[in-house]
């Protein structure tokens, strides 16, 4: 089946404190309220066995920002899936767009990745989506789907039903400019068709298709209203409890 996910994206933000009370402040509110989508928050690696500790996990689960695309060993600075599932956490966001353009992420080292993850028993959150130049050529179908075959389309069909996809145009990434509903969905139901002739229909409609940038309270609901929209994967909006309960809410 597929599931209405709302995903925080914390990215360099918070200290290990700050990020603890965050995390808490949600906490509470979730203990309290019933909400009809699952709730995941993703923390850099030095919060996430802190975060695991503090949180009900059954309610909240938590998400890596990355992982290495090696299993262990002499990559000074790394932090294997192991590890982090070692914490607690149960997902990993891979392959988002600054990863990709700052730290020169490349298919091959994703495809890497989102074996890693799998084999450690952690579920990919795996980002895909086009750049501005990309969109204004006409050139984001192409995009996405060179991106999803690349880096996915060697798993099985049993392993590709455990990653969660999520669209994310980089012109829409922190700059306040938002897809529209229309452009959301026409790619998300293009990219579920991409899935569908590769893997067949169930495993397509089973899968959860998650919209990013500048998503917010005040667009949440027009986005999430639209048949191939799972949910979102939320940056900026995933700092402050309210306005992450916002975009739950809009559920
Ligand atoms: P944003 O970031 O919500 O701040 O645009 C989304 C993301 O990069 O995951």
């Amino acid at each position: 089946m597929r599931k209405k996910i709302v995903a925080g994206n914390w990215k360099m933000n918070k200290t290990l404190q700050e990020g603890l009370a965050l995390a808490k402040g949600l906490d509470e509110v979730l203990a309290k309220e019933k909400v009809n989508c699952e709730v995941i928050i993703g923390t850099p690696f030095i919060h996430l066995a802190s975060v695991c500790a503090a949180i009900d996990t059954q309610k909240i689960g938590v998400a890596a920002e990355n992982c290495a695309d090696h299993a262990s060993g002499a990559y000074t600075g790394e932090v294997s899936a192991a590890m982090v599932k070692s914490t607690g956490a149960e997902y990993v966001i891979l392959g988002h767009s600054e990863r990709r353009a700052y730290y020169g992420e490349t298919p091959e080292m994703l495809k890497t990745k989102v074996r890693l993850a799998l084999d450690n028993g952690l579920t990919p959150i795996f980002c895909i989506g086009e750049v501005l130049d990309e969109r204004k050529a006409g050139k984001h179908f192409d995009v996405v789907k060179a991106q999803v075959e690349q880096s996915l389309f060697d798993l099985s069909a049993e392993d590709f039903s455990k990653i969660i996809l999520a669209y994310e145009p980089v012109w829409a990434i922190g700059t306040g400019e938002t897809a529209t509903p229309e452009q959301a969905e026409e790619i998300h139901a293009y990219i579920r068709g991409v899935i569908a002739a590769k893997y067949g229909k169930q495993v397509a409609d089973d899968c959860s298709i998650l919209y990013g940038g500048s998503c917010k309270p005040s667009n949440a609901k027009e986005l999430f209203a639209n048949p191939d929209v799972d949910g979102g994967l939320i940056g900026g909006a995933s700092l402050k409890v309210e306005d992450f309960m916002g975009i739950i809410r809009a559920w």
